[in-house]
């Protein structure tokens, strides 16, 4: 099969991307900080880091710490917050062809409404994933994502507002059966899930016994979560997303064609990267140009056909 023939083009609900790579929230900044290594247009789509209503500062340094197989991080969404981010990083991304899915975070509910609200409403933006993975201070400090029913209560709640754009729900995998999160969005709304995020981890320096991060624990991502990821996301599809015709972003250590074609054979339908991009600010670029190949190489036609597709017997 010739590999101008391969059609890489998938439908991640109302968003039609040219093909299944998208960049991971918090892993290419705002978007722009990419475009020097490649055109912005060749992607899937653009997803922003986590943007809150008030600019914040994030967590002490230091923040991010390289472990064996993978990375920790306690950013602490650090963003210039809503007003800024509509005013000078949003524009920026006009010039390129490619839809924009903008990451939003809250510490209360009435926080994402209101970020998702002016989303909403603003040109430029073609999905709004909304990350639940962040500490509900109405709630104790317990994740949103972690209990159905608060993660339910919230994704109605920005469902009401996100009329235009995409609802995305990006799931933690910090749960039992993270088929109970997904089904939950899935009821109250969400046109598409993204998964999974950062697996909480620790690190401590075995001489000074001090954490290795400043937050004390950190959220894992890389190679080392890939199988966990790949997991959650076959789970997510046989239960819930499959049957309900909900696509899935899979992400959790995409780094090669290869990781791209085992993401949709799992049932993503389209993928992010994130920690990949610290390794090779070109990564995204390169799964996009080594698709067609991949796919020639299995035989497949159209990306999307692979969606789910594993063999059991
Ligand atoms: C440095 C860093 C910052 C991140 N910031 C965000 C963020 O702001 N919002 C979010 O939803 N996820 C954030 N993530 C999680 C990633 O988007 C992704 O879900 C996770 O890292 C797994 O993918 P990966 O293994 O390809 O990195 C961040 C991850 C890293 C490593």
């Amino acid at each position: 099969m010739p590999e101008q023939d391969i059609d890489l083009a998938v439908q991640v609900g109302p968003i039609a991307m040219k093909n299944p790579v998208a960049t991971a929230s918090g892993c290419g900044g705002y978007g722009e900080e990419l475009a020097p290594f490649f055109d912005l247009s060749r992607l899937g789509a653009v997803v922003t880091k986590s943007i809150t209503l008030r600019p914040r500062e994030g967590h002490s340094p230091p923040r991010l710490v390289e472990v064996r197989a993978g990375m920790l991080n306690a950013i602490g969404l650090a963003n210039v917050g809503l007003e800024r981010f509509l005013a000078e990083k949003l524009p920026a991304l006009a010039r390129f062809d490619v839809p924009v899915i903008v990451n939003v975070a809250g510490s209360t509910p009435d926080e994402y409404v209101e970020v998702c609200r002016v989303l909403d409403a603003a040109d430029g933006v073609a999905g709004i994933e909304v990350n639940v993975s962040c500490p509900n201070v109405d709630r104790g400090g317990m994740e949103f994502g972690t209990e159905a029913a608060a993660l339910a209560r919230l994704t109605e709640a920005v469902r009401r507002e996100v009329t235009r754009a995409a609802l995305l729900v990006k799931l933690s995998p910090n749960v039992t059966d993270i088929a109970e999160p997904a089904r939950a969005a899935v009821d109250a709304g969400a046109d598409a899930l993204s998964l999974v995020n950062t697996l909480r981890g620790m690190a401590i320096d075995p001489w000074t016994g001090r954490p290795a991060l400043a937050n004390r624990t950190g959220g894992l991502s890389g190679p080392a979560v890939k199988p966990v990821a790949v997991y959650m996301v076959r789970r997510v599809w046989e239960q819930v997303a499959g049957p309900r015709g909900v696509p899935i972003i899979g992400l959790g250590g995409v780094q090669f064609a290869e990781d791209v074609v085992e993401f949709l054979r799992a049932g993503a339908t389209a993928v992010a990267v994130g920690t990949a991009n610290f390794v090779d600010p070109e990564t995204c670029a390169n799964l996009v140009d080594g698709l067609p190949e991949a796919m020639a190489r299995l035989g497949v036609a159209r990306v999307r056909d692979l969606v789910g597709r594993i063999d059991t017997d």
